[in-house]
């Protein structure tokens, strides 16, 4: 049976917007980030149509310049592309400079979607040479720890992106969601919001299945984006045995079994790469059975393991690599 690739896959958000299920992420080790330029052309020309990515990756403006080349050369228009951005939480009480800073950024009028980037509030800490546009981007005390601004209220947050969204003056932003979100966080904010995040952006493989997340997501209309599918840096997840045997089942690569695990679920996926030759062939979809997905969640039911890694994270029920 004939199959549509993954980039040509769309789900439908709870504000009525379409996402493509196939997203491109941004993230690059800070002396590689100018090879993001390449990389989302290399995305777009694959067929990609979503590219994800956040103010803290600095990746922004080489975003922005590929999206500018490939409009000029009739590749796509902007209306063709869905592009999310997020805010890091030094602006937890500012998310009208963190998204003026990111649309100037991408060269960009607006976003498809805008997300709180996590759920925590930092100080702003200045340090203009190695800061992001200034600012430390993970503020830590003397010791090391994480340093989080005691009086911040993460709420505020998500109240400042919703004000943005409903203003019916404002057109910078198309839908807004959230990103490291655990259950009773999700739960404090629909006690207090008007608009139902569209997504939750979180890590999510075999090995991180993260079902009752997934379950408590769908039931409310939210729909997961899986960040970090491969495994984050070494690409973990490539070894799991079998990833191997459904790959050899549908003549496929490692990245698209483990790309379409997502997608087959109904929700959105954000690999990352940098290398053209595998950007461009991995977009091949799945149509895995129940069976298969079952067998897939099994993975991290047996052997959970969490690859990202935040110490400031680990205050979130559930997103610890000390909680898995
Ligand atoms: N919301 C959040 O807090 C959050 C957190 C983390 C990530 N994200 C988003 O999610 C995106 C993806 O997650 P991620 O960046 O952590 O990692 P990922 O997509 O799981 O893995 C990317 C890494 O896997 C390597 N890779 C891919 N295919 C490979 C293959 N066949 N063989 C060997 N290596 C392979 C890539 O190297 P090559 O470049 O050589 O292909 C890259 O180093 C990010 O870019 C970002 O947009 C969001």
């Amino acid at each position: 049976m004939l199959h549509p690739k993954s980039t040509e896959i769309y789900f439908k958000l709870n504000n009525g917007t379409t996402i493509p299920a196939l997203g491109f992420g941004t993230y690059a080790p800070r002396e590689r980030i100018p090879e993001t330029k390449q990389a989302v052309k290399a995305a777009i020309k694959a067929g990609y149509r979503h590219i994800d990515t956040a103010w803290v990756y600095e990746s922004e403006p080489y975003v922005g310049e590929a999206i500018k080349e490939m409009i000029e050369e009739g590749e796509v228009s902007r209306s063709d592309l869905f592009v999310t951005t997020k805010v890091w939480p030094v602006y937890w009480d500012n998310v009208e400079k963190s998204l003026n800073e990111s649309l100037e950024a991408l060269g960009l009028d607006y976003v498809d979607l805008l997300l709180q980037h996590w759920p925590l509030c930092f100080p702003r800490v200045e340090d203009e040479k190695n800061g992001v546009n200034g600012l430390v981007a993970y503020p830590e005390d003397d010791e090391g720890k994480p340093l989080l601004n005691e009086k911040g209220d993460f709420l505020e947050t998500y109240r400042q992106i919703e004000k943005i969204y409903l203003n019916p003056d404002d057109h910078r932003v198309r839908a807004i969601g959230v990103s490291n979100y655990a259950i009773e966080y999700l739960e404090a904010l629909f006690k207090e919001c008007k608009v139902k995040p569209v997504v939750n952006q979180v890590e999510i493989h075999p090995h991180l299945p993260q079902l009752e997340l997934n379950k408590f997501c769908h039931n409310h209309g939210i729909l997961l984006t899986a960040y970090s599918p491969l495994g984050s840096d070494g690409a973990p997840n490539l070894k799991i045995p079998l990833v191997h045997q459904l790959a050899e089942k549908y003549d496929m690569s490692l990245n698209d079994i483990l790309i379409s695990y997502h997608i087959r679920k109904g929700n959105t996926v954000i690999p990352r790469s940098l290398n053209p030759v595998r950007i461009a062939s991995t977009i091949e979809f799945a149509p895995f059975t129940q069976e298969e997905l079952k067998q897939l969640d099994n993975v991290g039911i047996e052997e959970p393991a969490r690859f990202v890694d935040a110490a400031f994270a680990q205050q979130i029920p559930g997103f610890g690599k000390s909680k898995k």
